[in-house]
């Protein structure tokens, strides 16, 4: 029997994204869609291209209504709308994959000094972070993934070996991040027409962006000690993709042969991380639609500066694939289940 699952936002890019893979999932039916502003329009009036292939209607978001269609939810929400339908849903006994950010940081108070208001703050207790690569065990038995956001994925994944093996200085590490703007969503905002965005490329929430601190709680778990970095993230003219080009300072001797075997070997088992050839670096359109993170990394002997290049599409490893990549984690399904 098939998983029946609801797609809560499901006219949001990362929505869109997860219809496009649940479709393709031979263990998973979807049984809802929502929509507020769209609520009694089809889903595939909405988005043709889904015609014959999800013709659900759209409803208003109605928890106990779901609660009778499906037993897991994706909730695809604007942060501060997440969490009170992860609780009305939790209450119901569904399980939740959350792709905002409400329930990614662990300290409630890190959350209100860069979010503003929590207000489901005891379901943090019961919440893991959806990394795989670095929670598979806690995954496989929560009810409540927080997955992570797409800047954290491409810069923790490209961290994570130096932290680990504590190669890396901690106060010297620089995550210089770009993405297209499907990163932004769906939703109608003038910095994001095409004739603002088109043939053009800016930093923005230059040293207040609120990945930081999501970055800052992982890259501290894995180093065992506070770690704080700086994090510029840009905007490019491309529908999806992220690239991010990560710096830091070794500690020790070092050269680009040793530093590629320690990432080989660290991601050996991934299914979804794949190391370049030494001397090639990852792009965005090679990730396109993938689930993978594809990483590239060299030593610069002159300034004694680890660099590491890690490309992820911001919508699928970022967001969307990554959720069912913990659904399958979660439900003992092979994890690769439907995922490119
Ligand atoms: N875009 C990315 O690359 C990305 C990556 C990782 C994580 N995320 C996170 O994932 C979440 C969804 O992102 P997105 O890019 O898909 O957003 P989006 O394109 O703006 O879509 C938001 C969705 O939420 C619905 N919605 C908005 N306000 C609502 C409300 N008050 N009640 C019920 N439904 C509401 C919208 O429905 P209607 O407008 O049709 O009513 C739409 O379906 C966000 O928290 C985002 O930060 C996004």
């Amino acid at each position: 029997m098939s998983l029946k699952v609801a797609i809560i936002g499901a006219t949001g890019y990362t929505g869109i994204e997860l219809a496009r893979l649940l479709l393709r999932h031979p263990k998973v039916e979807i049984t809802a869609v929502t929509s507020e502003r769209s609520a009694g329009e089809a889903f595939s009036k909405i988005f043709p291209a889904f015609q014959g292939r999800l013709d659900l209607t759209l409803e208003a978001l109605d928890p106990s209504t779901i609660a009778k269609k499906a037993e897991l939810v994706f909730l695809g929400l604007p942060h501060h709308e997440a969490m009170g339908a992860a609780k009305a849903f939790r209450d119901l006994g569904l399980k939740v994959i959350d792709l905002s950010a409400d329930f990614r940081l662990r300290d409630a108070a890190t959350y209100e000094a860069w979010y503003g208001q929590h207000s489901a703050q005891a379901l943090l207790e019961e919440t893991v972070y959806g990394l795989p690569e670095l929670y598979r065990d806690s995954i496989v038995k929560a009810d409540l993934i927080a997955n992570p956001g797409c800047y954290p994925t491409s810069c923790i994944l490209g961290l994570a070996p130096l932290l680990r093996e504590k190669k890396i200085a901690l106060d010297t590490i620089h995550c210089d991040s770009k993405s297209g703007t499907s990163g932004a969503g769906r939703s109608a905002k003038t910095e994001l027409l095409f004739c603002e965005v088109n043939e053009s490329f800016k930093a923005y929430g230059v040293g207040k962006h609120r990945h930081t601190p999501e970055i800052e709680q992982e890259l501290s778990v894995l180093a065992e000690e506070k770690v704080v970095i700086t994090f510029t993230p840009h905007l490019v003219p491309m529908d999806r993709g992220i690239l991010s080009t990560i710096y830091a300072k070794a500690t020790g001797a070092m050269d680009s042969k040793s530093l590629h075997s320690l990432y080989e070997k660290f991601y050996a088992k991934e299914p979804f991380v794949r190391i370049r050839p030494l001397g090639v670096f990852p792009a965005t359109h090679e990730v396109r639609m993938s689930n993978y993170c594809d990483i590239g990394v060299h030593f610069d002997e002159r300034t004694e500066r680890v660099i590491v290049v890690s490309a992820i599409d911001n919508l699928t490893k970022g967001a969307s694939g990554q959720a069912i990549q913990n659904m399958n984690l979660r439900m003992g399904f092979e994890e690769t289940l439907g995922l490119l």
